[in-house]
């Protein structure tokens, strides 16, 4: 059996391989493809490459486990683990050139689904940067092969807090009300504009806490992960596994604090 050590090399290898390829097509010139859910939420024709590129090399190198990919959705496993797959994360950003995407990708146990997998292992890599988070369950989280951990011991004053908005312009103008709220009671917010980041940033220390609705499982499987094996609580409604209704990660004195401010905002809103 293969430990999680190991496909967490795995993982980080393909995601390596991946990125290196969508920052050469990033160099070549950047080509929509298409709009998703709303004109602004679009694809290239580099996230498709991209993500047929990790697929073909998982399915080489691991045919017996399923896939859950961004744009081209899934594929089932017989193994008992599904690799879960944003081929670039930030696609905004990747589109303006802002040096602020990812590759990601994380292997779980059991249904690719949130709120019932166990994640084994994710690598987010960031090519610009030159920057590889990695971790696996149990095995602490690392930034370029060194250890990373969370803040610790940061009052929800002084809390430098990022989030995301969704792609709908009425979500958007809900998500900024708790923005415009929060924003009088926190250090800073910072839109990065790319989950799995956001989630590595917590786990690095550039981030005290992260939330976000809306999230699809392939913007937080590796991050959430990753910030989780850096000492983060990560959660959503109830406190429960976080999935597309919220997600909030942070060091666990800065969660208590941070969590119950914006639940209630998001628990009644399907
Ligand atoms: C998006 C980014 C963004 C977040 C959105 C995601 P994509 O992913 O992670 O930061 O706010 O919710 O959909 O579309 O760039 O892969």
């Amino acid at each position: 059996m293969t430990s999680n050590a190991e496909l967490r090399e795995i993982a980080t290898t393909v995601a390596r391989r991946a990125a290196a390829f969508a920052l050469q097509r990033r160099r070549d010139g950047v080509e929509i493809a298409a709009s998703k859910s709303s004109l602004s939420d679009i694809v290239t024709r580099a996230d498709r490459e991209t993500e047929q590129l990790i697929r073909d090399t998982l399915a080489a190198t691991r045919p017996r486990d399923g896939f859950l990919g961004e744009e081209s959705g899934g594929g089932s496993s017989q193994s008992g683990l599904t690799w879960v797959v944003d081929p670039i994360d930030g696609t905004v950003n990747y589109f303006y050139g802002i040096p602020a995407w990812a590759v990601s990708i994380a292997v779980v146990e059991g249904d690719p689904e949130p709120s019932t997998w166990r994640a084994l292992a994710g690598a987010v890599v960031n090519p610009i940067a030159g920057e590889t988070f990695a971790a696996h369950a149990g095995g602490g989280a690392q930034l370029n092969g060194a250890r990373i951990h969370v803040n610790e011991g940061v009052d929800l004053s002084l809390a430098l807090v990022g989030t995301g908005f969704g792609y709908d312009a009425e979500v958007r103008r809900k998500q900024a009300t708790l923005v415009q709220e929060l924003i009088g009671e926190v250090r800073d917010i910072r839109r990065i504009g790319a989950a799995s980041l956001d989630l590595c940033s917590v786990a690095a220390g550039r981030l005290d806490g992260y939330f976000e609705r809306g999230l699809n499982p392939w913007d937080h499987a590796a991050g959430a992960l990753i910030a989780q094996e850096a000492g983060a609580r990560v959660a959503g409604i109830g406190e429960g596994p976080a999935d597309r209704r919220l997600l909030v990660a942070a060091a666990p004195d800065l969660f208590e604090r941070l969590h119950p401010r914006v639940e209630p905002f998001y628990a009644d809103w399907e």
